[in-house]
């Protein structure tokens, strides 16, 4: 790892690099590089290959004058290790020095416009287009000049930077990689590692991404920089093409939100997953024995399925709370628990307001979000976003089906994280990979469902039932039915039929039952037998090739067999289309269901 130091005060700067460097060194480097400003004359300069230790007699015996510098310690990410690409990076006319921690993600094209535009570097790294963009934009303003440097660029850094015709500054910002200020007596430093800081004062800021500190001799401030977010979304992806609803074209783009969910995070040779938005927490995943979800809605369903996934396969005690009741209730928690906040919108005022507790509690605060840019996104302290696409319709169907495409790469990355074996992962990732092409068998089934909610539609009181990974979907079939077609429907678990529901049943009381072919199969058939016995009708939901089903039910709609802990990803598309198709025969207003909005920034 590599560290950067800045000194501005009273006192001579060089001692305070020097010093700051040494008690970075336990960091790991393999180059270093000082750059000190005087009025006098020119900067001092030094940067070298090697240890600190090794040229600290030269180094002492130097007489630096200038009570401004900074000095790096470089771990080499872009460009070979060689003096030239230690750092401090200057610009063409050496006016501009730089040192940086971090990567640029995109250093490749803006050193390509660079050079275009007529720039001459003089090192291989990735950080030197830094340099050369702050002398692009300076205009007198040496903060302003980074503020419209670090708009262009992509990736991570905490940065130090000084200019020798504004020798009375430093400037500094940060994006993911740590920057901290110590508030000295007559002095200002800024590093990387409060190590480097605390033998000249205690007084610290940790500064935030997005900030830039600007330190002057006597005073600093901190310019707080909205960076804009990049909308995934194009505008014919938010247009109804030529369905007659949004609802049915979201419905229809479910395979493709299950694929866009898990697209370049399945690792199947390592059997786990990628997810780039927990890799800056994974140390500390790997300590968490608690985790507590908390969502609203059809999120909350998604929410109780990733809990039976999360606790099956990853061994974590897994709670789940609806956002309202959460934000009063006092959950148990420690160093060791961590809260996943599941929305669609990411606006949701029940889930936010458990976010904010959260977070004031100082617990990790994770989102599984699917808007850009959404509060819920940047109010976490990290996350995953679902990749869903725009979803219009009040009625959430295929951000249903990102967010458990999401958990169950939760439930392999944090199993792997701990027992869950390489054969066991492998598995579970084969399996995810194939659920694209079975869901888009099941929209196939579409004509079929129409017709059964032909028949149906003259009911007006439903029971939905489901066992372990299915009562969750049994809810979501439920809500989705009541909010759009108005009629009562109510999930319930299978075995909480006997406690009380059964009561209601009689032939004009229809169930939909989840019965696939998994660990709960033969209680689920039961329940059927139950229903039918005191002259329910049943639709079921079961797995292909289940021929016995057929023999319990008067309707069965067949689903592709996967993993059990996988099956509520498909069980639940067959009950999107059931109650779009129940809605619409209805004339009901599909898209804009009466009194319910899309995201309830409400208490
Ligand atoms: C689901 O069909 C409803 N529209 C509603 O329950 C929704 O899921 C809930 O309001 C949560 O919304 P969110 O996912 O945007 O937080
Ligand atoms: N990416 C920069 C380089 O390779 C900085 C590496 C570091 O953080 O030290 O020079």
């Amino acid at each position: 790892m590599c560290g950067i130091i800045g000194y501005i005060g009273k006192k001579p700067a060089f001692p305070a690099l020097l010093s700051g460097l040494k008690r970075m060194e336990y960091r790991g480097y393999d180059s270093y590089g000082f750059c000190v400003l005087n009025n006098e004359k020119e900067p001092f300069f030094h940067k070298k290959v090697g240890k600190i230790s090794e040229a600290e007699p030269e180094l002492l015996n130097l007489e630096v004058k200038g009570n401004i510098g900074q000095a790096h310690t470089r771990w080499a990410t872009t460009g070979a290790v060689t003096d030239q690409n230690a750092h401090p990076h200057w610009d063409c006319k050496k006016n501009i020095f730089l040192i940086h921690n971090g990567i640029i993600e995109n250093h490749k094209d803006l050193r390509e416009k660079l050079i275009k535009e007529g720039h001459e570097f003089s090192s291989e790294t990735d950080t030197e287009v830094l340099s050369h963009l702050v002398e692009k934009y300076l205009d007198g303003n040496l903060e302003e000049a980074l503020q419209k440097t670090l708009r262009e660029v992509r990736g991570t850094y905490g940065i130090v930077l000084l200019a020798k015709d504004d020798p009375q500054k430093i400037v500094t910002a940060r994006l993911s990689s740590p920057v901290i200020l110590g508030i000295g007596q007559d002095e200002f430093l800024v590093a990387s590692d409060p190590s480097a800081i605390i033998t000249h004062t205690r007084q610290v800021i940790n500064l935030d991404d997005n900030e830039i500190a600007v330190l002057k001799p006597d005073n600093f401030f901190i310019l707080k920089e909205k960076p804009t977010v990049s909308i995934e979304w194009t505008p014919e992806e938010a247009d109804k093409k030529d369905y007659p609803h949004f609802m049915l074209k979201e419905i229809m783009e479910e395979p493709e939100t299950i694929e866009n969910a898990i697209r370049g995070r399945l690792m199947p040779e390592e059997g786990t997953v990628k997810l780039g938005g927990l890799d800056k927490v994974a140390e500390r995943l790997k300590d968490i024995n608690k985790l507590i979800l908390v969502a609203c809605g059809t999120a909350n369903y998604a929410s109780r399925v990733g809990k039976y996934m999360l606790e099956e396969y990853a061994g974590i005690p897994t709670s789940v709370d609806i956002g309202s009741e959460f934000r009063y209730r006092k959950p148990i928690i420690d160093e060791n628990t961590a809260a996943i906040f599941v929305s669609q919108s990411g606006e949701t005022a029940d889930t936010l307001a458990g976010l904010k507790e959260m977070k004031k509690k100082n617990v990790l605060t994770i989102g599984i979000t699917n808007v850009v840019g959404s509060t819920q996104s940047r109010e976490t302290e990290t996350g995953v976003y679902t990749r869903s696409g725009p979803e219009i319709a009040v009625a959430s169907t295929k951000a249903f089906l990102g967010q458990l495409s999401t958990l169950a790469m939760f439930a392999v990355y944090f199993g792997r994280q701990r027992n869950m074996s390489l054969v066991m992962g492998k598995r579970v990732v084969s399996e995810l990979s194939k659920l694209p092409e079975l869901a888009k068998s099941i929209l196939n089934l579409a004509p079929d469902i129409k017709k059964l909610a032909e028949k149906y539609k003259e009911f007006e009181n439903f029971w939905f039932i489901g066992r372990k990974y299915n009562f969750p979907i049994a809810l979501e079939g439920a809500l989705k039915l009541k909010e759009i077609s108005y009629l009562h429907a109510e999930g319930v678990a299978g075995g909480e039929l006997k406690h009380g529901p059964l009561a209601l049943i009689q032939d004009n009381f229809p169930t939909i039952a989840i019965c696939t072919s998994d660990s709960v199969y033969e209680k689920m058939v039961s329940n059927i037998e139950e229903v039918k016995a005191r002259g329910g009708p049943v639709m079921a939901i079961a797995t292909e090739g289940d021929e016995r089903i057929k023999e319990l039910v008067d309707d069965v709609i067949y689903i592709p067999k996967t993993l059990e802990m996988l099956t509520p990803i498909l069980s639940v598309i067959p009950l999107h289309l059931f109650a779009y198709y129940m809605a619409d025969l209805l004339g009901r207003n599909v898209d804009k269901p009466r009194n319910l909005a899309k995201s309830v920034t409400v208490e």
